[in-house]
C-alpha cells in the first residue's frame, strides 16, 4: 500500500483574544470555574468581516509553503467545518478559487470536533487508490457566530481558528492507522437545530435562537472519554504499535479533564499529550489540527515520532490517526 504523509503544516488565529475576565461581563461565570472546570483561560474570535474561507485560506497559504507545494499542484482540498461561509457553495471551493488551485477538486465535510481527523483519513484514500496525489485539509472554524453569548453553559467553551496540512505520497513512514466511529443515536446531546431543512430560517427560529449551538455537556463527557479512549486503542492494534512507542497523543480540545480521564483510561502520562486547550478553547475541526501544527512548531514532533490524533464531537462522531512524521 502507498504510504501518505504530512509534508507541511499551518494556521492561523484570529488577533481578537476574549479573556474569562472578559466573559465574567458577559454572563454569570467566574475565571476560577472556567479555568478548574474546562482548563481554558481565553480563546480567539473571528473579526466582523473574516469569514470561515478567510481563516482557512491562511492557515492553507502557510501550511502550503511549508510543503513547499504550489496551489497549481494541488489535486484535492477538503475542508472540515460545521461553520461554513453559507449554507453552499462549500467553503472548500471558496479556498480553491482565492488560492488559485485551479487543478484541485474541493468539498467540505461535516463532522463536528472530528472533522479533521475524518478529512484526514479521506484524504489518505484518495492518495492510495492513485486517484490525486497532493492533497490539502483544513480544519476551520467561526464558532463564535453560532454560540449564544448569553449561555454561560456554552458561550465559555468556543473559539475560532484554522489549521491545515498537506498531504502526498512519501517513501518513509507516514500515516500508519486510522478509525472513524459514529453513533447517531445521541445527535440530541449536541447540536445547531435552526437554519437547516428540519428548522428553515423564520422569525421563530431566531426569537427561539435556534441558530446557536445546543449542548449536554455532562452526558457527552462520559461518552467522549469511552470513544477517545477505545478509537486509540484500535489504531495502535491495528497498526501493532505499543503505547509506549507513540512520543505524543494530539486529542481534541474540549476539556482538560476529558483529555486527563482518556489519558487515564488508556495509562498515558501527562508529559506525553499536547494541550493548547487554555489558549484556544475548543474551535471543534480547528482544535485537532492547530494542536498538531503548534505541537510540530515547538519542536515536540520530529522526523521518525509516532504520533496519535484522537477526536471526538457532534453526532456523535470520533475518530483516530496513527501518523509516523515523515517530515
Ligand atoms: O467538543 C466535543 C464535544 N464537547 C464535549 O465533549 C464537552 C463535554 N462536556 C464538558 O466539557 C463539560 O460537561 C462542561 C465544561 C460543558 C461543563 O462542565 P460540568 O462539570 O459537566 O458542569 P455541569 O454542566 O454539570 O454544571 C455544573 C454546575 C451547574 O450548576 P448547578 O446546577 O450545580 O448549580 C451549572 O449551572 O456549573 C454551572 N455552570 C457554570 N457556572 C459558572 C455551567 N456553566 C457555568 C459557567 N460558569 N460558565
Amino acid at each position: 500500500m502507498k504510504k501518505v504523509g504530512i509534508i507541511g503544516v499551518g494556521e492561523y488565529l484570529p488577533k481578537h483574544v476574549l479573556t474569562n475576565a472578559d466573559l465574567e461581563k458577559l454572563v454569570e461565570t467566574s475565571d476560577e470555574w472556567i479555568k478548574t472546570r474546562t482548563g481554558i483561560s481565553q480563546r480567539r474570535l473571528a473579526d466582523k468581516a473574516e469569514a470561515t474561507s478567510d481563516l482557512a485560506v491562511n492557515a492553507a497559504r502557510e501550511a502550503l509553503a511549508d510543503a513547499k507545494i504550489k496551489p497549481e499542484d494541488l489535486e484535492l482540498i477538503i475542508v472540515a467545518t460545521i461553520t461554513p461561509d453559507m449554507p453552499f457553495p462549500s467553503v472548500a471551493t471558496i479556498v480553491q478559487n482565492t488560492l488559485g488551485a485551479k487543478k484541485a477538486a474541493a468539498f467540505d465535510i461535516s463532522a463536528a470536533c472530528a472533522g479533521f481527523v475524518y478529512a484526514i483519513s479521506i484524504a489518505r484514500q484518495f492518495i492510495v487508490a492513485g486517484a490525486y496525489k497532493n492533497a490539502l485539509v483544513i480544519g476551520a472554524e467561526t464558532l463564535s457566530r453560532v454560540t449564544d453569548w448569553q449561555d454561560r453553559g456554552t458561550c465559555v467553551l468556543f473559539g475560532d481558528g484554522a489549521g491545515a496540512a498537506v498531504l502526498t505520497e512519501v517513501s518513509r513512514g507516514g500515516i500508519m492507522s486510522t478509525y472513524l466511529g459514529c453513533d447517531g443515536t445521541h445527535m440530541g446531546l449536541l447540536n445547531l437545530p435552526g437554519g437547516g431543512s428540519r428548522n428553515p430560517t423564520t422569525h421563530q427560529t431566531v426569537d427561539n435562537k435556534m441558530h446557536f449551538i445546543k449542548m449536554q455537556g455532562n452526558e457527552l463527557f462520559k461518552i467522549a472519554v469511552r470513544r477517545m479512549a477505545e478509537a486509540a486503542e484500535i489504531v495502535l492494534r491495528q497498526a501493532n504499535v505499543e503505547l509506549s512507542d507513540v512520543k505524543l497523543i494530539i486529542p481534541h480540545q474540549a476539556n482538560t479533564r476529558i483529555i486527563m480521564a482518556v489519558a487515564k483510561k488508556i495509562g498515558l502520562t501527562e508529559d506525553r499529550i499536547y494541550m493548547n486547550i487554555a489558549k484556544y478553547g475548543n474551535m471543534s475541526s480547528a482544535s485537532t489540527a492547530v494542536a498538531m501544527v503548534e505541537a510540530v512548531k515547538e519542536g515536540k514532533v520530529e522526523k521518525g515520532d509516532i504520533i496519535l490524533l484522537d477526536a471526538f464531537g457532534a453526532g456523535l462522531v470520533w475518530g483516530a490517526c496513527l501518523i509516523e512524521w515523515s517530515k
